[in-house]
């Protein structure tokens, strides 16, 4: 089934360089390149894009960090696109994320690692359902005026 997914380069993979690189793995993967923005997100946006996680402790950090510089948001189209790029970005904290992954391979450790160490970048977001898909690209995207 043809689905759509969100994908966000987030500030620190773009003040590092990694759009390009990023960018390809999916395109060489097959997808479907469908919208594409430079952004910079207002934290009113930030915690809408995250609004599963409002109770979290690390929200604040979280929102702080998307709006910290600009992000690229994105559309990406294909048979079963979601849960595929998921697979290419990686485990969500980098120190477990595969080597091959984008995680894996391009999120640098930054702080001093603890029990409960967790890496505060992770470069990129990936939407974890189809509905998820939907809901970030209507929402996030359609305010972005990504989708036409
Ligand atoms: P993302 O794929 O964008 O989805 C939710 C984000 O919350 C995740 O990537 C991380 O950036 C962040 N996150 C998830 N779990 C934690 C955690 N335990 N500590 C700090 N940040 C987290």
């Amino acid at each position: 089934q043809v689905d759509e997914t969100y994908i966000m380069v987030k500030p620190d993979g773009v003040q590092r360089g990694l759009v390009g690189e990023i960018i390809s793995r999916f395109e060489k993967k097959g997808f479907k390149l469908t919208a594409l923005k430079l952004f910079q997100c207002p934290k009113e946006l930030a915690e809408e894009h995250y609004k599963d996680l409002k109770a979290k402790p690390f929200f604040p950090g979280l929102i702080d960090y998307i709006t910290s510089g600009p992000v690229v948001c994105m559309a990406w189209e294909g048979v079963g696109v979601v849960a595929s790029a998921r697979k290419l970005i990686g485990s969500t904290n980098p120190l477990n994320a595969e080597p091959g992954t984008i995680r894996g391979d391009l999120a640098v450790q930054t702080g001093r690692l603890g029990p409960s160490y967790y890496p505060d970048r992770n470069v990129v977001h990936g939407s974890d359902s189809p509905e998820n898909g939907k809901r970030e690209i209507g929402g996030t995207a359609y305010a972005l005026c990504l989708v036409m």
